[in-house]
């Protein structure tokens, strides 16, 4: 897997610098509240966990690299389960516990600004991970505009260029979801007709079963050419619905996705889902770990050693920004598995042995 090939080219001035031959003495880096990453403590806080992602990929990488580029380091783990005032009191208790860097993925990206302030008040620097706090010290990110025009375009392609479609979108507070919804609509409006749209107050597949379900009451599945959903856990509530009203898996309308969950993939591969969206996430997630770790240090981040991915603005914020990736059943195998991901043991389970093995995966 690349992640892993190219942790080993992590240069030995990186390394030094961040105390792994640590003598005990002061570097002199003194920004960013850190006196130097001997006995450093990172911050990482995330919204949710009804997305796999975050906890199954996001943490666990992130953890696994600060402890790579730094045997002295803690990590403090929060996660606030969409829950904004949880969130906040979790930044408080952050750094109380003598956090010298907060990385913060906000359930609410506008919400989140005097957490930042707060932190930057105690000189604490804030990487907004994933989501953007636009006054945080830097960002990092997928291309989620991107993400959208791609899964409209995807839809758009599976549905043969035109017909009815339902559309649930992420959470208002997520500002991520506006740029997939900014995305999508470049694709799809003028060329499909949104019969009802949806902001998802919380991403959670739970709502978009029970919308889609009242959805069902207006429309008959006939109706519905395509289904545009934000993200996998979505897609999967609104197989539920169609499902439970009747309709058979094989006659399921193209749907989209996002995060490249195990069980997107698999609906992917079964013919039941149309595309996701595959963010590999340890770019992401190791970046955020080199930028903290250099910051802990007292360090100026620059581009990452890893994959050299540099530095640019977003919003006034200097940013790293990752390209996203469309998965369909035809690049499964050089997408997720190759890179990966997933191993095929992940995905090829049950019933779905039959449709790996059609799609070349073992
Ligand atoms: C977004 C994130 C996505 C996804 C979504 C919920 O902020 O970028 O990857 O996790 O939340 O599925």
């Amino acid at each position: 897997m690349a992640a892993s090939a190219a942790a080993l080219v992590l240069s030995t001035a990186f390394l030094a610098a961040c105390g792994a031959n640590d003598d005990g003495g002061d570097d002199g880096g003194d920004g960013g509240g850190g006196d130097g990453a001997s006995g450093a403590k990172i911050a990482l806080l995330l919204p949710e966990s009804k997305t796999t992602r975050y906890e199954t990929f996001d943490k666990p990488l992130f953890e696994a690299k600060v402890a790579e580029l730094c045997e002295d380091c803690e990590v403090l783990y929060y996660n606030a389960d969409q829950d904004e005032a949880k969130q906040a009191q979790q930044m408080t208790t952050a750094l109380n516990d003598g956090a010298n860097v907060v990385v913060l993925d906000p359930v609410n990206g506008a919400g989140a600004t005097g957490m930042v302030e707060e932190a930057q008040g105690q000189d604490v620097p804030v990487i907004a991970y994933d989501r953007l706090i636009t006054n945080a010290d830097y960002y990092m990110s997928f291309d989620n505009e991107t993400v959208g025009k791609l899964q409209g375009e995807g839809l758009l392609e599976a549905m043969g260029g035109e017909g009815a479609i339902l559309m649930l979108n992420g959470a208002p507070s997520d500002p991520n979801a506006a740029q997939f919804k900014t995305g999508a609509h470049s694709a799809l409006d003028g060329n499909v007709d949104i019969l009802e749209e949806y902001d998802n107050p919380d991403w959670s597949p739970e709502n978009a079963q029970q919308w889609t379900s009242d959805q069902l009451s207006k429309y008959d599945p006939s109706e519905i050419q395509g289904v545009y959903a934000a993200n996998d856990g979505q897609a999967g509530g609104v197989v539920a619905a169609l499902t439970g009203a009747g309709v058979a898996l094989d006659a399921l309308p193209p749907i989209t996705g996002q995060d490249a969950e195990v069980a997107a993939i698999q609906r992917i591969l079964a013919g039941e889902q149309a595309l996701t969206i595959y963010k590999p996430i340890p770019i992401e997630a190791e970046t955020a770990a080199e930028v903290a770790v250099a910051l802990a240090n007292g360090d100026e981040p620059g581009a990452t050693s890893d994959t050299g991915i540099d530095q640019s603005e977003y919003e006034g914020v200097t940013s790293y920004i990752f390209d996203p990736i469309v998965v369909t059943a035809d690049n499964v195998a050089d997408t997720v598995i190759a890179d990966g991901f997933y191993d095929a043991a992940d995905i090829c389970t049950g019933d779905y042995v039959d449709d790996c093995e059609a799609a070349g995966i073992s």
